[in-house]
């Protein structure tokens, strides 16, 4: 007996069929087979830990918490199995008294399985300070969680400290995943960051395939294995990103048609705030997630922990996501495409509600703040589109060197309304900058945030600094040298990727172009004649005089004035996108007087790094008026520490004001 039922069933079956092949062009997560299901743990010979929920087998070592395998489609292991080390956390520290940093892979003594349900299983790897001065003093909970139906892991760590431990130093916190080599060729950080990538053989020196270039971290392929990278530079710093950029990066294997994708949903757990520039993935095939670091920043960052001192942070949760196209059309396209949807999936999710620790505060236990940010330079606007967060009580602008606590952040709209939500009960600071103005915003009083509080600040006021009228202004302030000169690459050490692009400073040694375009006498400005994005090198750097050799250079700023007010003071405001080691001296129409303003600055290294910024200062000169000359004045900018290429500046912005007439 054939009901009527049944053959609609059977007609719905055959309907479905003609629609597979539909269903399979798109970019699918292709559970081929497997099917979804509530995810299991296996423990093997107390050794290992393996999760499967059907669509990844992720295996740990037990009770150490390495990701050991991550087997997916038909990969095996995605992961690099030539290495012991794959898929793990790992943070880098010193005592006070050593002098060099210590890696330290934090490595589980202890395994449990915190929650186990048909929807998800958390599990956790955990290390308790045993006191021993081999180890960091720091107690460290790495959490994974697989859920179901989900095409990869969730990993989380808790890091704690105890206010009596020892005194320690702790400048780098990361997750990092080394995929299988054999696999993994092609690279995306963004829509415009994406490569076909040498592998990590091609940057040997010792096998003659590759010469170093002027740090370690930089090298020519000489002879690659494809020659098609032959005479290109390979340095992982060309491929650093901004926190609020980086969100998803990661590699496609055109091979097995799968993309390994490392997902931050959210800022709040990361350093330094949104401009802070940090590693992202990188020949090896290698992709991280950094927490912490003093990349682009330097010494100044707050990595540092005294006895008495309490810190607990939660690191995470962060998405490790795989996907697949078993079309193998157009994977540059259909997997990134299919991660960045992913990924606005996760950011939409956040904060998540399937994290066990109560250290993790849920969407409820978190608070939101709106307002309305304006800018008060001569007259009062909205500052729209401007960066405003929350972050730790502080001076203003602290946030940049802040990595202990956890930091919010947002843009306002057009017309200058903000709204920061799911922040983190707790006391902070808002600060903020604005775009095209000087100096950084702090809200007057702190803010209290609670479960569920709802603050709404009204109108707030950001009053840049100013004391009189501009004379005369060079560059944009925007904590960028982006607009000035940037030279064109070497043929020899150049990245393909970014020619023709947007971030041309990404390219290798551009510094020394400084040396060629000025070899005998150094960059000479003058105001309304000279154009900043053709005549104002990107960096003040060294002159390289022969060999290794270096020395200061002196930039001069010419202007006229058809008038002086001798008994005024005029302002210069001096704005630094980047300092790396540097000595500024300032003098006014006399090279060789005693300078009017001179001080050690920085320790970003930006310069070297690619970066077009590293950390930003202002500094508001004080210009007696008999300083200056009716007609003809100059402005000397000396950079006079020379041991290298490295030492130097970027200017962000310059600006010369008059007394004020008020
Ligand atoms: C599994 O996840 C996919 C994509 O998120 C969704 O379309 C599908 O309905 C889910 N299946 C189950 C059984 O939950
Ligand atoms: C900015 O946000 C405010 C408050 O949410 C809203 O009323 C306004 O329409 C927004 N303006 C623009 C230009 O989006
Ligand atoms: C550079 O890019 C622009 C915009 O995509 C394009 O129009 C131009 O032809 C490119 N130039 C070169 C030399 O590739
Ligand atoms: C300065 O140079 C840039 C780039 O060459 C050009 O686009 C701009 O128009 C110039 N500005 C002036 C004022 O000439």
């Amino acid at each position: 007996m054939i009901s009527q039922k049944t053959i609609a069933s059977w007609m719905i079956c055959f309907l479905l069929l003609l629609l597979l092949p539909i269903a399979f062009s798109e970019p699918t997560r292709n559970l081929k087979g497997t099917s979804a299901r509530a995810p299991t743990v296996q423990q093997i010979r107390n050794k290992e830990v393996i999760v499967d929920n059907g669509i990844v087998r992720v295996t740990f070592s037990n009770p150490e918490g390495l990701i050991t395998g991550i087997k997916y489609n038909e990969i095996g292991n995605v992961l690099n199995p030539y290495l012991r080390a794959r898929g793990y956390w790992d943070i880098t520290w010193q005592r006070e008294n050593n002098i060099l940093p210590t890696l330290d892979r934090i490595e589980g003594t202890n395994f449990r399985i915190i929650t186990q349900s048909e929807e998800q299983v958390e599990i956790s790897f955990s290390r308790t300070w045993n006191g021993g001065s081999d180890h960091i003093p720091l107690n460290v909970d790495k959490r994974y969680i697989i859920r179901t139906n989900t095409s990869g892991i969730y990993t989380y760590g808790i890091f704690e400290r105890q206010p009596e431990w020892p005194e320690v130093e702790m400048g780098l916190i990361r997750v990092a995943f080394k995929l299988n080599p054999d696999r993994f060729h092609y690279m995306v950080v963004a829509d415009n960051r994406q490569r076909q990538m040498p592998t990590d053989d091609d940057r040997d020196i010792h096998s003659g395939r590759a010469k170093p270039l002027a740090y370690k971290e930089a090298v020519q392929l000489t002879n690659p294995h494809n020659q098609m990278f032959k005479n290109q530079v390979d340095d992982k710093y060309q491929y650093s990103c901004e926190v609020k950029d980086n969100k998803v990066h990661g590699w496609i294997s055109t091979k097995s048609n799968v993309g390994f994708w490392l997902i931050s949903p959210s800022g709040e757990y990361r350093s330094g705030g949104p401009v802070k520039q940090e590693l992202t993935s990188h020949v090896g095939p290698t992709t991280l997630t950094t927490f912490i670091s003093q990349h682009y920043v330097g010494q100044d960052m707050e990595t540092r922990y005294k006895t008495g001192e309490a810190w607990k942070k939660v690191l995470g949760p962060v998405f490790i996501y795989l996907n697949s196209d078993s079309t193998g059309n157009n994977l540059q396209h259909s997997l990134w495409e299919d991660a960045k949807r992913q990924t606005e999936q996760e950011v939409e999710a956040w904060p998540y509600g399937f994290v066990a620790s109560s250290d993790f505060p849920t969407r409820q236990e978190r608070g939101t703040i709106t307002g309305r940010l304006f800018v008060n330079d001569r007259f009062l606007a909205p500052a729209g589109y401007a960066y405003i967060g929350l972050a730790p009580p502080g001076e203003a602008g602290s946030w940049q060197t802040n990595t202990k606590g956890y930091q919010f952040w947002t843009q306002t709209n057009e017309t200058g309304y903000f709204t920061i939500s799911n922040v983190r009960p707790g006391t902070y600071n808002l600060y903020g900058w604005v775009h095209g103005f000087i100096g950084d915003f702090k809200y007057q009083n702190l803010v209290n945030v609670a479960a569920g509080s709802e603050i709404c600040l009204d109108r707030v006021v950001f009053q840049p600094p100013r004391n009189g009228p501009t004379l005369w202004e060079i560059g944009v302030p925007d904590r960028t040298a982006r607009e000035y000169f940037v030279p064109e690459p070497y043929q020899n050490t150049m990245n393909p990727l970014y020619l023709n692009h947007t971030d041309k400073f990404r390219q290798y040694g551009l510094w020394q172009r400084y040396t060629e375009l000025y070899p005998n006498h150094d960059l000479v400005y003058t105001v309304g004649v000279s154009n900043y994005s053709q005549d104002w090198f990107y960096a003040h750097v060294t002159r390289n005089i022969y060999g290794s050799t270096y020395v200061p250079t002196t930039w001069q700023i010419v202007f006229e004035l058809p008038y002086v007010n001798w008994r005024g003071s005029y302002t210069l405001q001096l704005a630094l996108a980047s300092a790396a080691r540097a000595n500024l001296q300032v003098r006014f129409n006399n090279e060789y007087s005693r300078p009017l303003f001179s001080e050690g600055i920085g320790r970003d290294n930006a310069i070297a790094r690619h970066g077009i910024h590293g950390a930003y200062h202002l500094y508001s000169i004080d210009v007696p008026g008999r300083l200056l000359r009716t007609g003809t004045n100059t402005i000397y900018l000396r950079q006079s520490k020379a041991v290298g290429a490295f030492e130097g500046l970027m200017y962000d912005y310059i600006r010369l004001e008059e007394p004020s007439t008020a």
